[in-house]
């Protein structure tokens, strides 16, 4: 059944869990989120990015969203737009089924600047307007993360997005987060504590200088009835960086967002939690594995099926972790 971000965030809420958000380009992808919640009865929350909605296209999407909710009907489902960037997007997003977006006032900004601010709030509050017309969700954004344009990974020690900005004005304002949500009626926050998005994320194990989990905590205690977002939370798990270099890939030594890490937000409001990267590298790795190991193989179906059993186990150990399970 498809349900509203915001009912559902307000039911991980209430029941102290969170929920992680999966992006999905492609049907492989899509079966091995829904196979993993009904393996451990846990509800979903599948995004799709700007990229994903283009690569597959909004029709063979949104039927293929029809399609998952109807295998399976007992898992409650909502879709997401991940990183809208205007209000067409979120529209259009909303038009083809999807229940929740999210109007990504960040993206447009280099640095903290007031007018940026200003963008931000105005553009969220009009995306707000018109999904609550509607009846869809909205999460917005306010603080920097790793920069999409240019990969992440690149501020984790202060250098900052194209050396523009430090490390603190990296995070998120507890005074102006709260004062976003009041301006904008957000149903949830997406905040900026130290990740970025993709696998380069920390050049060694993050300790609370480079993670700043204080700032979660610190944006809960003035916002404790508001939906915290954690972006860039893959934790780039070793043994897939191995399988990945074992096998002919060339992926230098990484660190991803460690999941206790994610389970101590999850106690300080963290609701919905991004995971893009651990996808596609549990997928690649296999990839890699099954063209090493059967050379002649080139039934593609012999690379996905392995491939998207390896993302479903990823989102079950997810669910398990983040405390969904049991909750469809
Ligand atoms: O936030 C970024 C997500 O990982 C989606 O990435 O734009 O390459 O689809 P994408
Ligand atoms: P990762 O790159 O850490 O998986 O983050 C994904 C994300 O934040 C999508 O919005
Ligand atoms: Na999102
Ligand atoms: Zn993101």
């Amino acid at each position: 059944a498809r349900i509203t971000l915001r009912q559902l965030l307000d039911h991980a809420a209430h029941h102290g869990y969170a929920v992680p958000a999966f992006n999905i380009n492609n049907m492989e992808q899509g079966i091995a989120i829904m196979q993993a919640a009904a393996d451990v009865d846990a509800p979903v929350i599948i995004q799709a990015s700007r990229g994903a909605r283009s690569y597959a296209g909004d029709l063979m999407l949104s039927h293929m969203i029809d399609a998952l909710e109807r295998t399976y009907p007992d898992i409650p489902l909502c879709m997401h737009q991940d990183h809208g960037n205007d209000e067409a997007t979120c529209a259009s997003a909303i038009a083809h089924g999807f229940t929740s977006v999210m109007m990504d006032g960040s993206l447009k900004a280099d640095a903290k600047t007031a007018a940026d601010y200003d963008y931000n709030v105005a553009i969220t509050r009009r995306v707000v307007d018109l999904a609550h017309w509607v009846g869809a969700s909205v999460e917005g954004e306010l603080g920097v993360l790793g920069s999409l344009e240019h990969g992440g990974g690149e501020q984790e020690d202060g250098h900052g997005v194209e050396g523009k900005v430090s490390h603190d004005q990296l995070l998120t304002d507890p005074d102006q987060a709260v004062e976003f949500v009041r301006a904008t009626k957000v149903d949830a926050l997406a905040i900026a504590m130290g990740t970025s998005h993709g696998a380069y994320k920390f050049s060694r194990k993050p300790d609370g200088d480079i993670l700043a989990m204080r700032v979660v905590e610190e944006i809960h205690r003035r916002l404790p009835n508001t939906h915290l977002v954690m972006h860039g939370s893959s934790s780039v798990p070793q043994p897939l960086q191995d399988m990945f270099n074992q096998f002919g890939g060339e992926m230098p030594q990484t660190w991803g967002v460690p999941v206790e890490e994610i389970v101590r937000g999850i106690k300080s409001g963290v609701r919905k939690v991004n995971i893009d990267t651990d996808c596609r590298l549990a997928m690649t790795a296999v990839f890699r594995r099954v063209a090493a190991q059967t050379r002649s193989e080139f039934d593609p179906r012999k690379f996905l099926k392995p491939a998207m059993d390896a993302m479903r186990d990823l989102c079950r150990e997810r669910f398990e972790q983040f405390g969904t399970a049991g909750h469809a």
